[in-house]
């Protein structure tokens, strides 16, 4: 691996007694491979699970990287792959104030969005945000995945969303950086570098943390993060960020995961505020976490105001209505009256991609049909018929390959592996219907049945 000769040099300026650990980290090892189980599905026990991550709840290290796209539990949302210096997200949730409204602004793929939605209070729920409306799908479709029927997904820039009014008492900015933690896993990290990238790229934080920060409440929590090594988009934000008149919150992380205290590295830098991830100290690629609280003092200059009045001018979504389900335009149906009002809101500033917890329409002939979604919830009731595929006929379903079982439920049934919901199928007049959205179908060549 050809590390960018700039970049060597700043981090060997920035990192003296890090740095070539770090470089000799990333040369000699092979990124490792981790994954995080979904708590309100079945476990996966096939998966070659080796040591627990001890910073994230049911997250482990595997032995070796698995076809994912052949799993049917994966597509059944039975885990989440995901780098394994980032979930230390879910330690620091943990250390946090139970949160109701939650907003993640950069949000795909979606890892932390699933970890924050895992950690919501009884009646909470995440808005993620995402800019890049191919970004926006891919969140859609492992949020989807996941189940959890409180998260709703927007797109647009951080602006929009303090545009809208809606106040929120948990934000993380995990932001876009110039990556240089993945040069190791990821070849176009490397080459997409540029000198100039991480001040562009700090430019670029700057401005979405002050967008976003009057949507933040005064009390609540803004947890910032990147995934690249310069003190740029790093401490420099914590300093950014502090001269806001946000308070840094003090963090503990056990001496034994190998993340490295900023204090320990800068002077500038007060005790447990920031946390490094370096391959070499922690296992996994370069992470780094802060977290601010918003001071509770009224009339703060980043306080922004109430979103209460969403409620009066959308009588549907009243806060009080003792309905759980709503008809919205085009005959959608969706649960939660809270989260839609904060998406009926930001709907007037952002493009809504996911309004949360898809239930499926009224087809004017053929009746109820099933949202995808409803499969894979795991908050919402799937009273239907199940049919159970072993492992080929549940490959050739995720593939949408044309074959039929012999004998089928009427009307729309419930496809499952190893108790894994995977999708719909629909009984129509005796012929099998795949109803598994062709967009997530699995597009390698499988072995016929
Ligand atoms: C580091 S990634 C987020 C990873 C994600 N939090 C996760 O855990 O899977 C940063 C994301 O910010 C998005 N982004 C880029 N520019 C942005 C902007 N100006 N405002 C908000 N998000 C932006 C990118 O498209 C990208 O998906």
């Amino acid at each position: 691996m050809n590390l960018p000769n700039a970049f060597v040099l700043r981090v060997e300026q920035e990192l003296p007694n890090q740095a070539s650990k770090l470089f000799s980290t990333i040369a000699e090892n092979a990124p490792s491979v981790s994954v995080r189980l979904n708590a309100a599905k079945n476990r996966a026990e096939h998966l070659p699970l080796n040591s627990k991550v001890p910073w994230a709840e049911l997250a482990y290290w595997l032995k070796e990287r698995p076809v994912f796209t052949l799993d049917p539990a994966f597509h059944g949302g039975a885990y989440y792959v995901q780098e394994s210096s980032s979930m230390v997200i879910d330690a620091v949730l943990a250390q946090l104030p139970s949160y109701k409204k939650a907003l993640d602004v950069c949000a795909a793929p979606g890892g932390k969005s699933l970890l924050i939605a895992d950690r919501l209070a009884e009646d909470g729920f995440l808005i993620c945000n995402e800019l890049v409306p191919k970004r926006a799908e891919i969140l859609k479709e492992n949020v989807i995945r996941w189940g959890n029927s409180r998260i709703s997904i927007v797109s647009g820039e951080a602006a929009a969303l303090a545009a809208s009014g809606c106040t929120f008492d948990l934000v993380l900015v995990d932001a876009p950086c110039s990556g240089e933690g993945l040069f190791r896993r990821d070849p176009d990290a490397i080459h997409n570098w540029h000198p100039d990238l991480p001040t562009q790229c700090a430019l670029m934080q700057n401005t979405i943390l002050e967008d976003v920060l009057p949507a933040l409440e005064p009390g609540g929590h803004l947890i910032y993060s990147t995934c690249t090594f310069g003190r740029l988009e790093n401490e420099a934000i914590w300093h950014q960020l502090q001269s806001y008149g946000l308070e840094p919150v003090a963090l503990t992380f056990p001496a034994e995961w190998g993340f490295l205290d900023a204090a320990d590295l800068f002077e500038d830098m007060p005790k447990s505020s920031a946390f490094r991830a370096i391959p070499g100290y922690a296992s996994g690629e370069g992470f780094f976490v802060t977290v601010f609280k918003k001071p509770e003092v009224s009339g703060h200059v980043l306080q922004s105001e109430s979103v209460a009045v969403v409620y009066a001018e959308n009588p549907v979504v009243h806060p009080q209505a003792p309905l759980k389900l709503f008809a919205m335009a085009g005959q959608q149906f969706a649960a939660l009256p809270k989260q839609w009002a904060y998406v009926l809101k930001l709907s007037n500033q952002l493009k809504v991609i996911y309004p949360a917890g898809e239930v499926g329409y009224m087809h004017p002939q053929n009746g109820f049909v099933p949202a995808h979604a409803l499969a894979l919830s795991t908050d919402v009731l799937t009273d239907f018929d199940k049919h159970s595929f072993d492992l080929t006929q549940a490959r050739w379903y995720l593939a949408r390959k044309d074959f039929s079982p012999v004998v089928i439920p009427t009307g729309y049934f419930l496809i499952q592996w190893q108790g894994y919901h995977l999708g719909w199928a629909f009984n129509k007049k005796g012929k099998f219907v795949n109803c598994f959205p062709a967009a997530y179908k699995i597009r390698m060549d499988l072995p016929r049945i």
